[in-house]
């Protein structure tokens, strides 16, 4: 088995180049990337979706149906998790990586399926570039798996992770409402009461040479939706109309992934968002992502409200289990995994 190297020691090895392994060379890297105008990227007021008032509410599911279909991506304010609580939750991921890696390998886990698993780059087996990137990843619902250290950020978690399913929970009735379905329609569809959430935190330690090297190769995410949370540092690229367009969140936002058991369940009306994550020299950058799915052992399928005949199902029915471990236990490559069941 691997030995367990973090890309924070090497980073603080004081290497003044990257080894060959990091260097990147991929079809992706060649399209422009755009630093878009203030207000290009859609943002989502979530107090108005969840307003009492129908006007500002159906206008708002209006806007959420068009952030869906045109870019899989928004970034969503007002989303009502305290401040307090989101900088609890960064300074305690970067207590977490920085204990002693001999601490953090007691949760390197094995198998694909081990409720807490933490790493480095995505999948060193398969891959042939590595990411600059450290990860840990837990299965938080439905049991609710986390580190006991460092002291206090589980519970921290446990918080968090419970304010973001709530929050999920909203947006997909607000998706379901811009597709003409039933507010409850994709919760039902999907088993939501029972929802997988895998969390899942990066750290992209200072790098000699970032513009060589990647911090997540591009892909899409396995869930419904994605909530991302970032330490005030950018570095999320989403790509959009065959460019990288770089994400710039307004403070304490989270930044919104559309995924790819949305695309099953929409039949293909909304895209999973292809994004990429980049690092820099001297700053060190941290993201989280929740990704919010159906219950495990459901078997997921395009809804049969948006299948007919001028529509014919795109992809086969799977349970998110087996789709989690072809999309977990392959290296990433640019694209959906998607393809593998269409
Ligand atoms: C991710 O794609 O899971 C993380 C992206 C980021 O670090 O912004
Ligand atoms: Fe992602």
């Amino acid at each position: 088995s691997l030995s367990f190297t973090t890309v924070k020691a090497l980073s603080e090895s004081g290497l003044s180049s990257i080894p060959s392994s990091f260097a990147s060379k991929n079809s992706l890297e060649d399209i422009p990337v755009i630093n878009p105008p203030q207000g290009t990227l859609p943002i989502i007021d979530f107090s108005l979706l969840t307003s009492t008032d129908p006007q500002q509410r159906s206008k708002t599911i209006k806007d959420l149906g068009k952030a869906c279909e045109e870019w899989s991506f928004f970034m969503l304010i007002n989303h009502g998790i305290p401040e307090s609580l989101t900088n609890r939750m960064i300074q305690g991921i970067a207590e977490f990586f920085d204990l002693p890696d001999k601490e953090k390998r007691e949760f390197q886990g094995e198998n694909l399926y081990d409720p807490i698993r933490c790493g480095s780059s995505f999948n060193p087996v398969k891959e042939k570039v590595h990411c600059w990137r450290d990860f840990l990843k837990a299965f938080v619902h439905p049991e609710f798996h986390f580190p006991h250290k460092p002291t206090g950020l589980r519970d921290t978690s446990f918080e968090f992770i419970k304010n973001v399913r709530e929050i999920t929970r909203e947006l997909l009735k607000g998706v379901s409402e811009s597709l003409g379905l039933e507010p409850d329609y994709i919760a039902k569809a999907v088993n939501l009461e029972s929802s997988l959430q895998v969390f899942a935190a990066n750290l992209y330690p200072p790098c000699p040479q970032p513009e060589l090297a990647v911090g997540l190769h591009p892909h899409s995410d396995h869930g419904l939706l994605t909530l991302l949370l970032e330490n005030g540092i950018s570095g999320l690229q989403t790509l959009h109309n065959g460019k990288w367009v770089k994400v710039h969140a307004p403070p304490n936002a989270l930044m919104v992934n559309t995924a790819d058991q949305l695309e099953i369940v929409t039949n293909g009306k909304y895209k999973s968002n292809i994004h990429r994550a980049v690092m820099y020299s001297t700053a060190t950058r941290i993201s989280m992502g929740i990704a919010n799915g159906p219950s495990f052992d459901e078997v997921v399928r395009p809804a049969p409200d948006l299948v007919d005949e001028s529509q014919p199902a795109a992809y086969r029915a799977i349970t998110y289990r087996e789709y989690y471990r072809i999309q977990q236990a392959n290296a990433l490559n640019n694209k959906s995994a998607l393809d593998t069941i269409r």
